[in-house]
């Protein structure tokens, strides 16, 4: 298990970096860009092993109450290590602090078959985010499902 730092700041770079080890899920150049254009504008959280950044998080707050991860990507390398929960779980930390209650994703949807995102949605499963409903051609031109996680104060032991 790496130590995993997570640092609230942005780093278009390495998140062209991060998208390009990672061609099932990102694989169109234009949407690469696009991201790394989130990049620098949107609210950001990295995590950084070694000094070195291997997996980013994407926020956007839409109202007080509720807020959108609009990307979450660790490097392929270190895929399946824990990056990516250390840095859901700071994320919704520092979401619950501010009173938000509510955090959306949206990612490619089951009738759209495809083992990679079957990984993502599984994962997103595995952290509390529900199903709520599937759009055609509202983010690319296939399905998008919303997935939509209530954020709960852990209670201090
Ligand atoms: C999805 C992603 C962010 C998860 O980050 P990660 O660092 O690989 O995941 P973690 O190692 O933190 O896994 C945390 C837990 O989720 C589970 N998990 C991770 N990937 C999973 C998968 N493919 N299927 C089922 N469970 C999975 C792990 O079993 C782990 O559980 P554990 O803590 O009980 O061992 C990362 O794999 C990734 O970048 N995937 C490709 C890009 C992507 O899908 N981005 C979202 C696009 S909408």
């Amino acid at each position: 298990m790496p130590d995993i730092k997570i640092q609230p700041r942005q780093d278009p770079s390495a998140v062209d970096r991060i998208l390009r080890s990672l061609p099932e899920w990102f694989g169109v150049e234009e949407a690469i860009l696009g991201y790394t254009a989130s990049a620098s504008r949107q609210e950001s959280f990295l995590a950084v092993v070694n000094d070195m950044t291997v997996g980013v998080a994407l926020l956007t707050r839409h109202f007080k109450e509720s807020a959108e991860l609009t990307l979450i990507a660790v490097d392929a390398k270190y895929r399946g290590r824990g990056v990516g929960k250390t840095l859901l779980e700071a994320m919704e930390s520092a979401l619950i602090i501010d009173g938000c209650q509510l955090l959306q994703v949206h990612t490619v949807g089951p009738s759209f078959e495809d083992a990679a995102y079957s990984q993502t949605r599984a994962f997103y499963r595995k952290f509390g985010f529900l199903p709520v409903q599937e759009f055609e051609r509202i983010d690319w031109d296939g399905p998008t499902l919303v997935m939509v996680k209530l954020l709960i104060q852990k209670s201090a032991r």
